[in-house]
């Protein structure tokens, strides 16, 4: 990586300005998984631990601009006490001169946590007016949001440079540092056989990084709602089936240049109804019925991945096979997780989902790496260049 990290400069008696990623899941007023909050504890300890007190800032949902109490950061805050061992101070707003005077007056080995910063309408526009007011909190402006990286607004990018005309540094934080040299060398160099799987529900989303994966990869195995997209291609009939009509004709043209490359599902769980205890069934693709849709790949399938994965030296993982968010559809995702947790392969999974299934499935260490990132991931792959990271000092 050719930027700067927290490691390069000298951090005792600063303030960090640190942006996080704690766009966390709520449930009920509490955090329900904190992944992403306990994958910012190392640049948060490292930062204390060499003398500098720690100003964090997150945006939480998309509020429009807005402020939203449920959407507000204290269950957070709280969570972020508890695993930290030390207290939070939360503060009601990310600038103005309460939140002004509190960061002025911070202590080495003191966190704050200011209110989600999308509950400013400056915050997505990247307006160099609150860019300058969130960097004059801080000594030092700190990326850390790997999953926000891919997003080109104040807090990730505008005040990197805000801070740097302040006179200050822009560095990235261990967890950025760290999804940077996973996902590099899976883009820039990877050890072959190179396998990608991807999932989830549209092609649309995902066009680039397919494109872009198809020119590198070895294997692209496809799963998820999109595998109905590329069978419509195909021709099948696809029943009540979620086929995206306007990416039909895209489909078609990757199965005509991916060939060789491009692993379908063999057999698909089919359901009469979009319910978790819809009655169900296992068919090849072409042959779902009038009335049902495919929902999730099948145990052939499951065989036919793990075949295609043999000997791989690099797997990428991004979106889940089926419907995950059902019980009764998510089987063939635990089911690859299962698989990827045995190989001896580099093994890196991105996306909500997918990450979530594996640390549902229990087998998070047996994976190289997890990232946080689910858009970020899929852009960086895809070769773009994050506005987060562009912002930052090079090396
Ligand atoms: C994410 O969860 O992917 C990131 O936090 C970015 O959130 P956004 O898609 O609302 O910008």
């Amino acid at each position: 990586m050719n930027k700067r990290t927290i490691r390069d400069v000298d951090v005792s008696g600063q303030r960090a300005l640190v942006r996080v990623d704690f766009n966390v899941p709520l449930a009920g007023g509490e955090v329900a998984d904190d992944t992403r909050i306990r994958a910012a504890l190392p640049t948060i300890e490292y930062l204390l631990q060499q003398g500098a007190s720690v100003i964090l800032m997150s945006h939480l949902g998309r509020p429009k601009g807005q402020v939203v109490p449920e959407l507000q950061l204290d269950p957070v805050a709280t969570r972020l006490a508890r695993l930290l061992e030390r207290p939070v101070q939360k503060l009601n707003d990310c600038i103005g001169p309460e939140v002004a005077e509190a960061c002025a007056n911070i202590q080495p080995g003191q966190v704050i946590l200011l209110e989600n910063t999308r509950f400013h309408r400056e915050e997505k526009d990247n307006d160099p007016g609150f860019s300058a007011q969130l960097a004059a909190l801080g000594d030092l402006y700190v990326n850390d949001a790997f999953g926000t990286a891919h997003r080109a607004h104040a807090s990730t990018a505008g005040t990197a440079g805000a801070m740097r005309q302040r006179g200050g540094e822009a560095v990235a934080g261990l967890l950025l540092q760290k999804e940077l040299e996973f996902l590099g060398r899976a883009v820039e160099n990877p050890e072959r056989p190179f396998v990608a799987i991807l999932g989830g529900v549209k092609i649309s989303d995902k066009i680039g990084v397919i494109d872009s994966l198809l020119e590198r990869c070895d294997r692209l195995l496809i799963g998820g709602g999109m595998a109905n997209t590329f069978f419509a291609a195909m021709g099948f009939e696809m029943g009540d089936s979620l086929v995206e009509e306007a990416a039909v004709e895209t489909a078609r043209d990757l199965l005509a240049r991916g060939k060789s490359r491009l692993v379908l599902p063999v057999d698909v769980v089919i359901a009469d109804a979009f319910d978790n205890d819809a009655r169900t069934r296992v068919v090849a693709p072409d042959q779902i019925a009038p009335g049902w849709r495919a929902l999730d790949v099948g145990p052939k399938t499951i065989s036919t991945f793990e075949s295609a994965l043999g000997g791989a030296r690099t797997v990428v993982w991004n979106g889940p096979l089926g419907a995950f968010e059902m019980p009764n559809f998510a089987q063939s995702t635990f089911a690859l997780a299962r698989v990827l947790a045995q190989s001896a392969a580099t093994t890196i999974v991105g996306g909500g989902d997918s990450a979530a299934a594996v640390h549902q499935s229990g087998l998070a260490d047996r994976f190289t790496h997890i990232s946080t990132g689910g858009g970020a991931s899929l852009e960086f792959l895809e070769g773009k260049t994050l506005p987060g990271v562009a912002a930052l000092s090079a090396v």
